[in-house]
């Protein structure tokens, strides 16, 4: 038994190895350019000699048994010589435990965890995280830093990116699809590693958007927002959290006894092992909280937290110390190793330390792999608008249709397109942020998905126009392989790039415009102040659409931006966010109609970022007569509900029938609704039943989303859906009574295909 084991380990570790266990180091050897080359390290740069210097001393500390996890390393050979040292030179053998941000994927790149979420499938997301797993735990890493469970309100916070937007539910839903996907039904399940749902809690409201920053949420919020996608998380069985780097009310989440244990352990149960976010518990003497690195050791420890992740100087490394001063008790020490030590006996660590080299190659090359991301990327389209074209050839046949039919699905028999766009011809923000193992040579890009689908079409490409790169550059950028980021070239000259997609645009029937963002425009540390289009991209999309040629946007991205003109003058936009591997080709099927792009929005879409932050679960308030709008110089509804999205065909909704008028507290209430694909073809429905309470101890928002299905329904047909509303959706914290209750009230029910869902019934809870 894992228990005895883990008892016996412990009764013979010293002090100083305990706080090995509990130390996790960066190792960056393996991403000094150069190396390992054959003149040792003359050569390096002075960043690069600190970093192998910090390798060494890594090496160091796995060999004197003072080091429990790596983090960074990602290559077989790499693991395995690391491992080696720990096992048979490190005093215990004690093997490490290698993590990583496996987001969405090592080598086969899925979609973006926000694009996955826009899926409203969250069995598709556990799929696609599994193939995340597979390759991770085919290269030795036994951790991912994922999912991110976050939930993100104001897009301005670059890693929106990373999460599953506004909503609780839908957070819920995507924060367990993917612990299932990443670990399986349990620990150490093969082809599995350990799932690390981050960053508790409330990462995601940081001040202004801007990463890292405080965070001020009401116990309501964080208990009826932040919290539950954790829940979650933890109810499907992750083995480990990750705490947050900033403060939550005054006190730094690292260092949060309220949090990490009256929280996380008493009221949610978790049983697994809690890591700091990188340097967080350093940190803490940052955030003028701890007094010094001991101190920082010993309240980091004490309020709950198990695992430092440190560059080098680790905190925890000063373990020993707080204990002999009377600071930290030793039994906590123990506590805390004890869950890494299971973490490891459950990973069957012990038994098979090593990676198969050999074999890992073919996992990663697995074509099946490839396949999961073209479907996710299918899944994760949104079709944010699709009518028919308004131009100077109006009612005229385009693109392959007949006159007066949208512009979307393009026609078998379109004679050319234009494509149009940076990024329609980027593999590397093809993929999107926190990917560092890709292989740039098999992305398909959008113009290649479109080249390859078009059959006999002439597809003709324009760069368009080259945004300027960030202002102050991202932190990953120097960890690319070298060649893989796209650089605006010297010289480049935008004006001649818009003419020349104008004249591209001329000489086509229709033409297909890719607008957004780099991929290092958004993730860590990619927080914006803006949620216009970079550079002249709206102009880019203005003169192209001058040409009368029927244009499509297509929007890359991981966060809202602004498409108010586009979606005024534009017949078609879709949004593609970061969509991975196979993402060209999957974009290319939605355009030709192959399938049907039905996902939707995970998040509110705003005007402009003057209305950040906008959520459809707000509360209905004091309302001056005759006053419906907040803001004097724009309306204060947004661009796209949360929840919206098209499809190639039309669905219409039956009233939703009750299986009770009125149900007592405690008990449940089935709601049943007829939904008839009215439209030309097959196509797909997200159908969203949202609730909203009447009256209660508290006032609950307007609208609650509750359940949803993604459902398949042939032309023709319909198909009843069915949801069940019991104590756990019906409940909340009442901030009133500081405590979850169910209220006897009245319950309006909405079931349809966004926020703004009208079919409507109503019971009594009673
Ligand atoms: O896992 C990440 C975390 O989300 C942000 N800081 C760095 C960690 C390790 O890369």
């Amino acid at each position: 038994p894992i228990g005895e084991r883990v008892e016996d380990l412990l009764g013979r570790l010293s002090l100083e190895e305990k706080a090995g266990q509990l130390t996790q180091y960066f190792y960056l050897r393996s991403m000094i350019p150069g190396l390992p080359g054959p003149d040792g390290a003359d050569h390096l740069a002075e960043q690069d000699r600190k970093a192998l210097a910090q390798s060494e001393m890594v090496e160091g500390e796995v060999r004197a048994g003072r080091a429990g996890s790596l983090l960074f390393v990602r290559s077989p050979e790499t693991i395995n010589a690391l491992q080696r040292i720990a096992v048979e030179e490190g005093p215990h053998g004690i093997p490490l435990l290698f993590g990583y941000d496996v987001i969405h994927g090592l080598r086969t790149i899925m979609p973006v965890p926000i694009a996955m979420a826009a899926s409203w499938d969250p069995a598709m997301t556990e799929e696609a995280q599994a193939v995340a797993a597979r390759e991770a735990r085919a290269v030795g890493l036994s951790w991912t830093f994922a999912p991110m469970v976050d939930i993100a309100r104001d897009p301005r916070w670059g890693r929106i990116v990373e999460g599953a937007g506004e909503d609780p539910c839908l957070g819920a839903a995507a924060a367990a699809a993917q612990v299932r996907g990443f670990q399986g039904e349990r620990i150490g399940a093969p082809g599995r590693v350990i799932a690390g749902p981050k960053h508790l809690a409330g990462y995601g409201a940081a001040r202004g958007g801007r990463d890292y920053e405080d965070a001020e949420i009401s116990d309501n919020e964080l208990w009826n927002v932040y919290l539950p996608p954790f829940r979650a998380a933890i109810e499907a069985g992750a083995g480990n959290i990750m705490s947050a780097y900033m403060d939550l009310g005054g006190v730094p989440a690292s260092g949060n006894a309220w949090l990490l244990t009256d929280v996380l352990r008493e009221e949610m149960g978790f049983e697994g092992f809690v890591v700091s976010d990188a340097n967080a518990v350093r940190s803490l003497t940052t955030q003028h909280f701890a007094a010094d690195l001991p101190d920082a050791a010993a309240r980091a420890l004490t309020a709950g937290l198990d695992m430092e992740m440190a560059f080098e100087d680790a905190a925890f490394r000063r373990l020993p110390e707080a204990v002999r001063a009377g600071r930290a008790d030793e039994r906590d020490v123990d506590e805390a190793v004890r869950r890494v030590l299971t973490a490891k006996f459950a990973m069957g660590l012990f038994e098979s330390p090593y990676a198969d080299a050999e074999a890992a190659p073919a996992v990663l090359a697995d074509p099946a792999h490839r396949e999961v991301a073209r479907r996710a990327a299918e899944r994760s389209l949104v079709l944010l608008k699709n009518e028919p074209w308004q131009g100077p050839s109006a009612g005229e046949a385009h693109g392959g249709m007949p006159g007066g039919a949208p512009v979307l699905p393009l026609g078998e028999g379109v004679p050319s397109i234009a494509v149009i766009g940076r990024l329609a011809d980027s593999p590397r923000d093809t993929l999107g942020p926190w990917v560092f193992d890709e292989d740039l040579a098999e992305v398909t890009t959008i113009l290649a998905g479109i080249r390859a689908r078009a059959g006999g079409a002439r597809v003709d490409y324009a760069v368009g126009e080259w945004a300027p790169p960030r202002v102050f550059p991202s932190m990953f950028d120097d960890q690319e392989a070298p060649g893989s980021l796209p650089v605006r070239p010297e010289g480049f000259d935008d004006d001649a790039a818009l003419a020349q997609a104008v004249e591209t645009a001329q000489g086509a029937e229709v033409a297909i415009v890719v607008v957004g963002q780099a991929q290092n425009q958004i993730g860590e540390r990619a927080s914006t102040s803006t949620l216009e289009l970079p550079g002249r991209q709206l102009e880019l999309l203005r003169a192209v659409a001058a040409t009368g040629t029927p244009t499509v946007a297509l929007v890359m991205s991981g966060r809202p931006l602004n498409l108010s003109w586009a979606q005024e003058n534009l017949p078609a936009i879709m949004q593609v966010w970061y969509p991975g591997t196979r993402g060209g080709e999957a974009v290319a099927a939605a355009l030709f109609g192959d399938i049907d792009p039905a996902g939707r929005l995970p998040f509110t879409w705003p005007r402009t970022v003057g209305q950040v932050p906008m959520i459809h679960s707000h509360y209905r308030t004091f309302q001056p007569e005759g006053a419906g709008e907040r803001y004097w110089d724009e309306a204060s509804t947004p661009l796209y509900a949360f929840g919206h999205g098209g499809s190639y065909t039309a669905f219409s909704y039956s009233e939703p029938r009750l299986s009770s008028p009125s149900i007592a507290v405690g008990r449940s209430v089935t709601v049943s609704v007829d939904v008839a694909n009215i439209g030309p073809r097959d196509g797909e429905e997200v159908v969203q039943l949202y609730i909203h309470q009447r009256h209660g101890t508290s006032s609950r928002p307007e609208r609650e989303l509750k359940a949803f299905a993604r459902v398949a329904i042939p032309a023709g047909r319909s198909r009843s859906v069915e949801f069940v509303l019991g104590p756990d959706e019906l409940s909340y914290w009442s901030a009133a009574t500081r405590s979850r209750v169910q209220d006897a009230t009245t319950i309006d029910v909405y079931v349809g295909g966004s926020s703004a869902a009208s079919a409507h019934a109503a019971f009594d809870v009673v």
